[in-house]
């Protein structure tokens, strides 16, 4: 079995600003340097440093030779890189004090890439093969079809989106890397959730992961789901966070590991990478991940430890106009989803929740007032009181007339 990556080479110039420029507006930069990058390189040096044999096919320009070495030096089998009669592709970045990034990329030599250049290199990989792609070359669509009916596994990265990559048939996609952005222009839906009942419906042998940033990612397919968190880091600069991601991922399944496993160091790799400078160069090995792996903790804002703290806040803050869609939006789910999610995660459903806030709520107002027991019943937003009752002593072991009493008895005792 052999891995191709057949991806994008630039040079990128990264400037360092405060704030990223808006339209009209002139900032100064305070720092300038270039780094090795573009989709497809990133994605190969992951794989090489992740411990995996890669080749890259791709096109650069003669002014792209740091690009061949860094390539090389980093163990890219490069017998199918080109160099071509054009400019290497360019990224033009803006970094803010925040780490985030926007790019301005000039393809130059990546859009050299032919069907004759296609059909040269994919002669010389077969069936089971894995084809490793992104969005920043020319003739992706007829590379697709090509590795498709050679029976080659493509592990496609649609990034960056482009409305045109829905007229790709991802039925001939092994493995789709994605992340929210690029699922909504998929499937016309922002919420994670959404995009996965989309995908089972319309792809169900499709191998999906999705990538959340600092709330995490999450693989499934038709039956399986595997969540994993991100990892807490200081960001310093965000670019290639997502090529190290995919890079790792890809070098863990093609290597016989498990999802979990590769999840777990793709997660890693990619938040050691928001760590540090520039594109390629922040991409870690193998040694680096597995060492960090010990000590780093996952991001304290993702998964579900914060979703569960978003469902309490979401109650204590509607008491009485919760409702399963309110909460869905919350947390980004939807409705139906996340009637099982709380099932699953919390052991409750939504209106079991609900009224155990609601017993809450009675029982500090049957502590803090003077107000009869009836009033505040009727204070929770039930019609029927003994159905009310009823709940607070299952929570409470005793009536609130007794609650109130006993809690009295407390202060009293004080
Ligand atoms: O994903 C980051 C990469 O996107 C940069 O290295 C830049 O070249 C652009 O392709």
């Amino acid at each position: 079995m052999k891995i191709l990556n057949f991806g994008s080479c630039n040079i990128d110039c990264v400037y360092s600003v405060e704030n990223i420029v808006r339209p009209g507006e002139t900032v100064p930069a305070f720092g300038l340097e270039h780094f090795a990058g573009g989709k497809g390189l990133n994605q190969s040096i992951a794989l090489a440093r992740a411990g995996a044999q890669v080749f890259h096919a791709g096109c650069i320009g003669s002014d792209g030779q740091m690009l061949r070495k860094l390539l090389q030096d980093s163990g890219v089998n490069l017998k199918y890189l080109k160099t071509v009669d054009r400019n290497t592709g360019q990224a033009v970045i803006q970094v803010d004090s925040h780490g985030e990034n926007s790019i301005l990329l000039y393809g130059g030599a990546n859009f050299a890439v032919t069907r004759d250049y296609i059909d040269e290199v994919l002669a010389d990989f077969s069936a089971g093969d894995f084809l490793l792609i992104q969005n920043e070359i020319s003739q992706l669509p007829y590379l697709i079809e090509k590795a498709y009916a050679a029976g080659m596994r493509v592990i496609f990265n649609p990034s960056p989106f482009q409305q045109s990559l829905g007229d790709i048939d991802l039925n001939k996609i092994s493995y789709l890397i994605l992340n929210e952005i690029e699922a909504a222009g998929f499937s016309g839906l922002s919420a994670p959730e959404e995009f996965v009942i989309w995908s089972r419906l319309n792809y169900p042998n499709l191998r999906v992961i999705l990538t959340l940033g600092k709330n995490g990612s999450i693989y499934f397919d038709g039956n399986a789901r595997i969540e994993q968190s991100a990892f807490c880091v200081k960001a310093v600069d965000t670019t290639a966070a997502g090529d190290t991601f995919t890079g790792y991922f890809a070098a863990g399944i093609t290597g016989g590991k498990s999802v979990e496993r590769s999840l777990c160091l793709a997660s890693c790799a990619a938040a050691i990478a928001v760590s540090k400078k520039g594109a390629a160069p922040s991409v870690p090995s193998i040694n680096e991940v597995e060492k960090r792996l010990e000590t780093m903790l996952p991001y304290e804002c993702s998964g579900t430890e914060q979703k569960k703290r978003t469902v309490k806040a979401y109650f204590e803050n509607h008491l009485s106009d919760a409702s399963l869609g309110g909460l869905a939006a919350q947390l980004g789910y939807c409705p139906s989803y996340t009637g099982r999610w709380l099932k699953n995660n919390i052991g409750a459903s939504f209106s079991e929740l609900l009224l155990s806030a609601r017993c809450r709520m009675l029982a500090a107002e049957l502590e803090d007032t003077e107000l009869c027991v009836s009033e505040l019943i009727a204070r929770t937003g039930y019609n029927n009181e003994s159905f009310i009752r009823k709940a607070f002593y299952r929570e409470y072991g005793c009536t609130p007339l007794e609650y109130r009493k006993r809690k009295q008895g407390e202060k009293y005792d004080k």
